[in-house]
């Protein structure tokens, strides 16, 4: 079978095609502005709404939505399949396409492979040094944790030493690639130690059950509580979910998944029988988790501990569901009683009434948000009420039009006795979505301008823009949503300097990042002046390293009032404070 085309090759391709020479040989093309237009040839129309940019070598119809780069508009026109399109693109240029040979991979999956590998064989070793350690055995049993959930779940542990895994894994593995795995860390001066030392090793796996990385718990008061990996090229903690692998495994039909806050809910639920509990990494729920968790189910219940931090998270978690909530799929939140968290209810009550609870005290997505809401403002006064009005609008406006949108502004409407005519008139929460004619005008509208997705516009639009970046690990350690993509694509630009946007558009094909990415490349920024470009791309970096310090800030803070700080979060917190 004839190997993969190497990436760097399409990106190369597409930076020496103009999709303008390709659409206008087919479909004749008129310039207007910065933009080509044409009736799109996709659907029938009398006015153009076909655009085709040159600078992102992208085309997009604002009538029937189609789009995409030279490859795909072979594909869609001429009815191409992909390998087709490039090889036609390729004869345009006189090039021959060269293929990789070993099946999948280029040298990056080749290295992801390795990895996973090395991770396996190292929660391998987690789990025989837990049959050898009586301590970490009688932790384990002092949370009554059965065999039966200890084996599912792979737990292990790790004895106290700077170089247990250094040492033991030196013959097999590369130094470079116990780093890459996170579970080495590299000393100022040379040399390297182990990240993980005299801790219970919870393997986390992905989708398809491969170990991607670890939460180390330690096994007495020490901090910090939970050590988790560091984000490496196999471990994204804002897309995974510890357990989703093992509750699509062990569930018999999997209809609802149960999200928690820490690993020891996850296995205290297994092993009570309710299987289908997940939970982010210490970091909050993002789109992508839901995204994730409604491709495999209709319903998701968050559960929250009853205290005030389980009650930000849960605002938070509401906050990203609503741009992906659907018809069809139900959101619910549930709040413990205030000193328990799920392990600790589960044992107490047990699986039958904790399920019992699942059903009856968990309450709807719009529910929570209208209560949640109702108890934050007077009601009783226009005022109080405008002032809702003005909240509410702001959430939904990220919703997209469903029936649960319809049925929640009537409750709305009710809830402030506000006629609904009158919200509908005022557009409260209403998404704008009249067809827009050239790329500038739709930029307002469409796209939400965050400094993230101003700044990753930028990018589109001139990848080197990347040489401003003077720390992009820093980006992907940010909590702000997208900021790991951003850094995706940082990463991405710096490792492939010549790709454009097109190039880049094509690697997130057919995955949940496609979307957003075309959105972004529908908007251009007002100026194509360099110098103008420049500035405005420092000043999303300067703003979102701002807005990432706020939001740290505001939860070490939180964090010292409620549970305290340790060591490092101390540091952290005194240099924050000295550089406002
Ligand atoms: P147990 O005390 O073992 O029952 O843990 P828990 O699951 O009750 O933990 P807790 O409610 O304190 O924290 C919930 C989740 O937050 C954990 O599973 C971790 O993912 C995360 N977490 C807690 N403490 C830390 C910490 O010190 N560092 C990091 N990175 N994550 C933490
Ligand atoms: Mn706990």
């Amino acid at each position: 079978m004839a190997g993969i085309i190497p990436r760097n090759f399409i990106d190369d391709l597409l930076t020496r095609v103009d999709v303008v020479e390709v659409i206008n040989a087919r479909v004749p093309l008129k310039k207007k502005g910065r933009e080509y237009t044409a009736c799109c040839p996709f659907h029938t129309e009398k006015t153009p709404s076909f655009t085709v940019s040159s600078i992102k070598q992208f085309y997009h119809c604002f009538g029937c939505g189609v789009h995409g780069t030279a490859i795909n508009f072979l594909m869609d026109y001429e009815h191409m399949d992909f390998v087709e399109a490039i090889e036609t693109l390729a004869r345009s240029q006189g090039l021959d396409v060269p293929r990789e040979q070993g099946g999948k991979s280029p040298k990056a999956y080749k290295k992801d492979a390795n990895l996973y590998d090395l991770l396996e064989d190292v929660a391998g070793y987690y789990q025989q040094q837990l049959t050898r350690s009586s301590v970490a055995q009688q932790y384990l049993s002092g949370r009554e944790l059965s065999h039966d959930v200890i084996s599912r779940f792979k737990i292990g542990y790790i004895q106290d030493g700077w170089d247990n895994v250094l040492k033991h894994f030196t013959q097999k593995y590369t130094v470079q690639q116990l780093l890459d795995s996170g579970l080495l860390i590299e000393k100022d001066n040379g040399g390297q130690y182990d990240r993980f030392r005299d801790r219970i090793m919870f393997p986390i796996r992905d989708k398809r059950g491969r170990v991607i990385g670890f939460g180390g718990r330690v096994l007495g008061d020490g901090t910090p509580k939970y050590l988790n990996s560091p984000e490496t090229s196999v471990f994204h903690k804002g897309t995974e979910l510890y357990g989703f692998y093992e509750a699509r495994h062990n569930t018999r039909k999997l209809e609802q998944i149960l999200v928690v806050e820490g690993y020891m809910d996850v296995i205290a639920l297994a092993q009570f029988d309710i299987s289908y509990a997940v939970a982010t990494l210490g970091t909050a729920t993002t789109k992508d988790h839901i995204v994730q968790i409604f491709r495999a189910v209709h319903e998701v219940i968050f559960c929250f501990d009853g205290d005030r931090a389980g009650r930000e998270a849960a605002w938070r978690a509401l906050q990203n569901a609503l741009p992906v909530l659907r018809d069809g799929k139900e959101i619910r939140f549930l709040f413990l009683p205030m000193g328990e968290d799920p392990d600790t209810q589960v044992r107490k009550i047990g699986k039958d009434a904790f399920e019992q609870s699942l059903i009856q005290d968990a309450v709807s997505l719009t529910d929570y948000m209208l209560t949640h809401l109702s108890e934050q403002y007077n009601l009783s006064n226009r005022e109080g009420k405008a002032r809702f009005l003005e909240e509410v609008g702001k959430l939904v406006k990220d919703m997209p039009d469903t029936l649960i949108k319809d049925q929640l502004m009537a409750d709305v409407a009710k809830l402030t006795s506000v006629d609904i005519g009158l919200i509908k008139q005022r557009k409260i929460g209403v998404i704008q979505t009249e067809p827009q004619q050239s790329f500038s005008r739709l930029s307002d509208r469409e796209v939400r301008h965050t400094p993230v997705r101003f700044a990753i516009t930028l990018l589109l639009t001139k990848p080197d823009l990347v040489a401003e970046v003077e720390d992009p690990e820093e980006i992907a350690l940010f909590d702000l949503p997208g900021c790991n993509f951003l850094a995706t694509i940082i990463e991405t630009i710096e490792e492939n300097p010549h790709v454009n946007a097109a190039g880049l558009l094509d690697r997130w094909r057919n995955t949940e990042y496609e979307a957003s990415l075309v959105s972004l490349m529908k908007w251009q920024p007002e100026s194509q002046d360099d110098e103008m470009l420049t500035k405005e791309f420092q000043d999303c970096l300067r703003q979102i390293r701002k807005k990432a310090h706020e939001l740290k800030l505001e939860n070490l803070l939180h964090k010292e009032r409620t549970e305290g700080l340790d060591d490092i979060e101390k540091r952290d917190l005194i240099a924050l404070l000295g550089n406002r």
